[in-house]
């Protein structure tokens, strides 16, 4: 039988821990997506980090001079990316959205996820396939 994959109550663990705690934080650009700036030639542009959690990818970004919006299900999420991205002087559009029920009405030259996808349900990949298409500009990557 298959075993059924169990992920954390998202909202719960950003309010209890601190995100340096977490698995995935990583405080710089995440190598692969540096290499993927770099083979795409994207340089600047609007991007959408999706499932920003800490917002360390989104910060990055900005710091590289992308238009960054970022968004996480959970608000405690938010908000502490929020706080760091103040901190840092970084203008990055922290905002609340489940990616699979997203109220973003807006287009981007790139969408980012790490590590997101991998945390849903997998019967709902296709939905959230759908939406991503739609949350890119034409072109987009
Ligand atoms: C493994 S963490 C990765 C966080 C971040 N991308 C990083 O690289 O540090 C997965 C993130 O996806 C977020 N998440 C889970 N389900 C989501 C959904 N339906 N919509 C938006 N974000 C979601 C979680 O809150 C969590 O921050």
């Amino acid at each position: 039988m298959k075993e059924q994959r169990t992920f954390p109550d998202w909202e719960q663990l950003y309010q209890a821990q601190e995100v340096e705690s977490m698995p995935w934080f990583h405080p710089d650009l995440d190598p692969d997506l540096e290499k993927a700036l770099k083979k795409l030639d994207l340089i600047q542009g609007t991007a959408l980090d999706l499932g920003t959690g800490p917002g360390t990818q989104a910060m990055a970004l900005a710091e590289r001079g992308f238009q960054v919006t970022a968004t996480d299900l959970s608000v405690t999420a938010i908000q502490k990316a929020q706080k760091q991205a103040q901190e840092k002087g970084l203008n990055v559009s922290f905002v609340q959205d489940d990616i699979l029920n997203s109220k973003l009405d807006l287009e981007f030259d790139f969408v980012l996820d790490r590590g997101c996808f991998h945390v849903l349900p997998p019967e709902r990949r296709q939905e959230y396939v759908q939406v991503v298409s739609h949350l890119l500009k034409e072109g987009g990557y």
